[in-house]
């Protein structure tokens, strides 16, 4: 069922002070909320002084696919979720099963990855604002999002859902996100917390990891959600962490998340990660969801058996359960449906609208990186008469496909429609397949030929290739960038090296399009191209961007979020770790040194570096000043649009530590800012960093530390192309 407004049925029964309470201003803006905080307390001890144990336990748990337990009696509804992360996701029945003919294709946005390509904070929130829009008119308290495991290993299925490997950019996409959907009064989800960064045997997994690890790479991403996005829930994760499921963690939950991060919200499980009712019980988890599927699978969909279902009433009762425990996950649950407004009036929000897809469009425009281009592009509309598409990626539509975050899309533009939408009747565009996606996988001499043929005497030759979510839109067809499976490898599927290498013989000008959630190994052909483009999922107007890109129309300004190895052993979760399909017990070893911290410090060249993307103009870096005035570096300098064409430029700001007692990474990131500049226009940037850009995790004495001495600001246009180097003494 679609609705516009909350289900209110159960309103008429509320108490009236509450009644007031809610309705105050259901559209105040997040803060003025949270200055309620007194009121709701009060609310919610009116509520928790009314409720039965055995309503209280029947909150605790799923009472559907995607809600929570309600209690009519008083007027407290379901938490209906959704997922998250890039569009809310089709109607499911109660039962699972999808709903057929209702209205309920959606906004498809570009995917997490492709966000973080964008360094641009303002489009975080104007995502998060369409997805909580959007689940404010199809009656969603919950959106399944952001997800912000750190990409960790080119393997992981789900690399395309999460944002990056480096945990200040994660901070900082995620904060924009949660508070842009916050601000529509629908809660964000932080998940999967945490180290869930492979999926392979996600639900057995065992990581272990010093925390050193865990506190500067891990979790500052959740930790900046809570603290800085003031996300109302956060999702357990399925893995085990230090032998624990995450989901009975005392130490994650409790102990960091509730305790040290200071979060007052709900703890809801991944679907089927609560294992056992007493671990749960006494753990942080507040909400129980999808255990049922496992009882579905086998006929039986009776929820009250969920671990923290009936059991745990006669727990109580017999006096081995404090009661208190379970109040206090009660609790949680009732604040977080205080904070979205559940019990009153919401805003109705908007579907499927000009702006939303806008802002789609937009997010993908500045998402698309130009990895490598010796003058190729842009290609000029008027001088092609002629155009060959190759590639299946250039027809294929993947909005439907890749696990949980599939979205029903509204409409999705594919590369050759965009291409066609632009060069109307101006250009003669002709495609070929080049590749089957099929499970036998290999390169067809005959689809090879005919591609050939087409790109040979073309005016400008065009391959959108690259990975798929899976071969249907069916779970169990998942491959590649796709919930619960991993790649095998980085190699590209289905021969198309084979046939990149044969297109660039026939056409050395043909320009690759690469589309998917992160790396392919190049080395066959890299050398060849003279352009290549990286698109990820580019979201439901991704073919338009792609297509002004490469017309020119659009100037590229996506900065890459992850580093592009050379090939998998390099990748420092292969070289220093034994990662995924070895072994269930996954110990990681690289610790700190993740993505880019591995490769400058170890100085191994990747194929392309972390932030790096090309320009059609050019940028000039000048003045760079820094100093330190009591607990603050400020660092300025001036940027130039040194070019011909307007352009947007991604400065990024990286700390070194000259000298230290434990080995730290040659840069991390601390600071950065886009700018979009005309041609010939100068800006002045400053960036103010305090003591946590400058300090390590000591994991012998358990706190951060800063330890005094040189340090040097290197800013730049990527991690590994630095134009601008300062020094200061702390
Ligand atoms: C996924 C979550 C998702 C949930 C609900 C799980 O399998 O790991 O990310 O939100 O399903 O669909």
């Amino acid at each position: 069922m679609i609705h516009s407004l909350r289900n209110y049925a159960f309103l008429g029964m509320i108490a009236l002070p509450f009644l007031f309470l809610a309705c105050e201003a259901p559209a105040a803006p997040v803060e003025e909320e949270t200055e309620k905080a007194p009121d709701i307390e009060a609310a919610i001890d009116s509520l928790m002084s009314q409720l039965t144990l055995e309503e209280k336990v029947h909150m605790i748990h799923a009472s559907s696919a995607f809600t929570s337990g309600g209690v009519e009696r008083l007027g407290i509804p379901e938490l209906i979720m959704s997922d998250g992360p890039h569009g809310v996701r089709h109607e499911h029945g109660r039962d699972w099963v999808k709903d057929e003919g209702v209205r309920d294709s959606s906004t498809y946005l570009p995917v997490g990855t492709a966000l973080a390509a964008t360094w641009n904070r303002d489009l975080g929130y104007a995502f998060g604002s369409v997805l909580g829009s959007e689940a404010n008119y199809r009656g969603k308290d919950v959106i399944l999002g952001p997800g912000l495991n750190i990409i960790r290993s080119p393997l992981n299925g789900r690399n395309f859902e999460y944002l990056t490997e480096d945990p200040y950019l994660n901070a900082e996409m995620t904060v924009g996100y949660i508070k842009g959907v916050q601000d529509q009064g629908v809660a964000a989800c932080a998940k999967h917390f945490v180290a869930n960064n492979l999926e392979y045997e996600r639900e057995q997994v065992n990581v272990e990891m010093g925390d050193r690890a865990l506190y500067e790479i891990y979790l500052p991403g959740f930790k900046a959600a809570v603290q800085e996005g003031g996300v109302y829930t956060v999702m357990a994760a399925y893995n085990k962490f230090r032998g624990d499921y995450c989901a009975h963690s005392e130490y994650l939950l409790d102990g960091i998340l509730k305790t040290e991060f200071g979060f007052d919200g709900a703890v809801i499980s991944d679907w089927n990660a609560v294992k056992n009712t007493m671990e749960a019980v006494n753990a942080g988890i507040d909400l129980e969801m999808g255990s049922d599927l496992p009882m579905l699978a086998m006929g039986d969909p009776d929820y009250s058996k969920f671990h923290m279902g009936d059991t745990v009433v006669t727990l109580v009762n017999n006096g081995t359960v404090d009661v208190a425990l379970i109040d206090a996950k009660v609790r949680r649950l009732l604040r977080t449906m205080y904070r979205i407004n559940a019990f009153g009036e919401r805003d109705p929000g908007a579907y499927n609208t000009p702006e939303h897809q806008r802002i789609a469009r937009q997010i993908a425009d500045e998402a698309i990186v130009l990895l490598k281009n010796d003058g190729m592009l842009p290609l000029d509309q008027s001088a092609t008469k002629t155009l060959a598409v190759v590639g299946a990626n250039a027809t294929r539509k993947h909005a439907g496909a890749g696990g949980s975050s599939q979205v029903k899309a509204f409409y999705e533009v594919t590369p050759l429609d965009g291409l066609q939408n632009l060069l109307g009747e101006s250009t003669a565009v002709s495609y070929a397949e080049g590749y089957t996606v099929s499970r036998e996988g290999g390169s067809d001499a005959d689809l090879i030929a005919a591609a050939v043929a087409q790109v040979k005497d073309a005016g400008a030759a065009i391959y959108v290739g690259g990975w798929i979510h899976g071969f249907s839109d069916e779970w169990n067809d998942n491959a590649y960038d796709a919930e619960a499976t991993d790649k095998a490898s980085m190699e590209l599927p289905f021969g198309q090296n084979e046939l990149i290498e044969a297109l660039l013989a026939a056409n050395p000008n043909t320009v690759i399009v690469l589309m998917g959630g992160g790396p392919i190994d190049m080395r066959k052909w890299q050398g060849k191209a003279k352009s290549i483009v990286q698109a990820w999922y580019p979201g439901m107007e991704g073919g338009n961007a792609l297509a002004d890109i490469l017309f020119g129309n659009l100037n590229p300004s996506g900065k890459l979020p992850m580093t592009f190895p050379v090939k998998l052993e390099d990748s420092p979760a292969h070289k220093l770790a034994v990662t995924g399909f070895e072994s269930l017990e996954q110990d990681y070893t690289d610790g700190i040194f993740v993505g880019y911290r591995y490769f400058d410090s170890y100085e191994v060249e990747p194929a392309f570096a972390f932030g790096h993307g090309l320009s059609y103009t050019s940028f000039g870096y000048d003045n760079l000043t820094v100093s330190k005035e009591n607990g603050t570096v400020t660092v300025s300098l001036d940027v130039t649009n040194t070019g011909d064409v307007k352009g947007a430029e991604v400065v990024q700001v990286y700390v070194k530590d000259d000298e230290s007692n434990l080995e730290r990474p040659a840069k991390e990131l601390k600071a950065f800012q886009k700018v979009k500049l005309e041609p010939g226009a100068s800006q002045n940037l400053t960036f103010e960093l305090d003591e946590d850009a400058f300090s390590y995790y000591d994991d012998k004495q358990n706190k951060w530390v800063l330890e005094p001495g040189t340090f040097t600001i290197l800013v730049g246009s990527s991690s590994r192309d630095i134009r601008q180097e300062g020094q200061f003494t702390w």
